[in-house]
């Protein structure tokens, strides 16, 4: 086994989406890591998973939508009992739904932007007291989806577009004080979103190369390399940077 080395000993760390996929594996890169974590699904059988494989790690656990203000002030405000803070707020949490423009309802529209765009919103709007005192970072995750045409997808397009712009207007609006912030934008990573994918009714299939990795898909512990890069101190020069990592679909 490779040996990633402490580079979050002691930190305090927020991860939601903890329950599966990129989340997951973030997780437990960090806890292998010396990270103390608080793990956000709303899936409880998959955050249960998770524990399980985090083995010794101190590891906090909530299950919720982070869509809802509510749960969201519940999980700072159980950083700040259970932990005594947050270094490191990881907003992994999504949805995908696949849609020609003309069937996305006002519905599906809605809550993918819920849960993505405003759920991360949300979250850091909460967490950014704590993240001012520990001068800490968030990791926001985008998709290749926020930086270049991707069919079928308008609702989650346009989701996380609206992270990467979120998060550059938060790194900017915080950084001088401390708080950097920054996306990783992944793609065609094997994870059970995947499993949304279909072709919509009448979809010219050539489009699917948008979407397909260059080289080949592959497991989430690759984000979640990327993501403990950029939120440890090997980042610490980096605020409003979006990491592509997409085997190069985008190049
Ligand atoms: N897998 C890919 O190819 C890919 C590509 C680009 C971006 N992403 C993004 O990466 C992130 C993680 O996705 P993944 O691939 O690991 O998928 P995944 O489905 O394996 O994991 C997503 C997790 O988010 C949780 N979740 C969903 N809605 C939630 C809510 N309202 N509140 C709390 N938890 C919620 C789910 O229960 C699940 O555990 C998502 O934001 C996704 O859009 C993934």
């Amino acid at each position: 086994m490779t040996d990633h080395g402490r580079r979050f000993q002691d930190r305090r760390v927020v991860v939601t989406g903890a329950g599966s996929g990129i989340g997951r594996a973030t997780a437990l890169r960090l806890a292998e890591e010396g990270a103390r974590l608080l793990l956000v699904d709303r899936d409880e059988a998959g955050l249960a998973e998770t524990a399980q494989l985090a083995g010794g790690a101190e590891l906090h656990q909530l299950v919720g939508s982070v869509a809802e203000p509510l749960f969201v002030n519940q999980v700072v405000d159980t950083a700040a009992q259970e932990l005594g803070g947050i270094d490191v707020l990881c907003n992994i949490a999504g949805i995908l739904r696949f849609n020609n423009l003309a069937d996305t309802t006002l519905e599906e529209w809605n809550q993918v932007l819920g849960v993505n765009l405003t759920g991360t919103f949300l979250m850091c709007q909460a967490a950014m007291p704590q993240l001012l005192e520990s001068r800490g970072n968030i990791v926001n995750t985008a998709s290749t989806a926020a930086l270049a045409g991707h069919p079928w997808t308008a609702a989650y397009s346009a989701s996380k577009g609206g992270v990467v712009a979120f998060s550059k207007g938060l790194a900017i609006e915080f950084g001088r004080q401390g708080v950097r912030t920054n996306v990783v934008a992944p793609g065609s990573i094997e994870t059970p979103i995947q499993n949304e994918f279909f072709f919509p009714e009448g979809a010219d299939h050539s489009l699917l190369k948008r979407i397909m990795a260059f080289d080949q898909s592959r497991g989430p512990e690759y984000v979640a390399s990327v993501i403990a890069f950029v939120a440890s101190e090997d980042g610490a020069h980096m605020c409003g940077s979006v990491l592509r990592c997409d085997g190069g679909t985008l190049s």
